[in-house]
């Protein structure tokens, strides 16, 4: 750790993208208002994340438990992700982002499910950010995918084997984790990556959260300590006030 606290971008950059329903109820539109607000709002950090460094960016999208919501609103939440696919896409490829899709498919449809496919493969030589799209996602469904996958091979189940079979094994863990719209709470998000994230809740609406909320984020993380598990003066390279000295 050489470089200044003062300096360091988030390598890894997870975000609970809350709040559009409230957007767009507080204009008095329809819900699915917000949404299509809000993917703009994520095509926008996109590129705010590309103009900063930062290596992977992580959105939750639509969550396991988001099934339960009216059907109309899960019906226009599923023509959002075919239509993103369609817009998005080219854009993504040109810019250098490699795209994933983090989540179970099987209640997809079969053309979105192809879509997905096509889209991670047309953009799997990419390197410049690392993009998942938690999309009928659940952190209960990823660590139960990941120790039945072991369980099915006969693997012992240790740390090191049920981190590597998660669906998020092809990116280290988030740095920074983020939720907008003001809730303090996980929601199923990342459980297990998460253990050592640094945390940071916004109040902004997701469709409101712009480039300088995304700085804001990034100088508060600027400013944690991160210790995993260690004391302060063993990060700085100090003995601490109560090591006996060398003799
Ligand atoms: C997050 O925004 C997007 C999804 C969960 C799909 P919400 O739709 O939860 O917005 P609020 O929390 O109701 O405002
Ligand atoms: C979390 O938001 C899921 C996504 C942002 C996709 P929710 O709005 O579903 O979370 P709860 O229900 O308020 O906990
Ligand atoms: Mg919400």
């Amino acid at each position: 750790m050489s470089e200044p606290a003062s300096s360091v971008v988030p390598h890894h950059v997870a975000i609970v993208m809350d709040g559009n329903g409230r957007w767009a109820t507080r204009r008095f539109l329809p819900r699915i208002a917000g949404h299509k607000q809000g993917l703009d709002s994520l095509t926008r950090c996109i590129k705010a994340c590309l103009a900063r460094g930062i290596g992977v960016l992580t959105v939750f999208a639509f969550s396991s438990e988001n099934w339960n919501r009216p059907p109309e609103e899960v019906s226009g939440l599923m023509e959002l992700l075919a239509l993103s696919l369609a817009r998005e896409v080219p854009s993504l490829k040109a810019n250098g982002v490699q795209l994933h899709f983090i989540g179970d498919r099987q209640r997809l449809s079969v053309k979105v499910q192809a879509g997905l496919t096509q889209a991670e493969l047309s953009t799997a030589g990419n390197q410049r950010l690392v993009f998942n799209v938690c999309f009928n996602y659940g952190g209960r469904w990823d660590i139960a995918q990941a120790a039945q996958k072991l369980a099915g091979r006969g693997e012992t189940i240790t740390e090191l084997s049920l981190d590597r079979a998660m669906a998020l094994a092809h990116v280290p863990d988030p740095d920074l984790l983020i939720r907008t719209g003001g809730e303090l709470r996980i929601s199923n998000f990342l459980l297990w990556q998460a253990a050592y994230s640094e945390l940071h809740f916004s109040d902004r609406l997701w469709p409101d959260f712009d480039e300088a909320a995304l700085d804001e984020a990034i100088a508060v993380f600027r400013t944690r300590e991160r210790r995993f598990g260690q004391t302060s003066a063993q990060l700085s390279g100090q003995p601490a006030p109560s090591t006996p000295k060398a003799a």
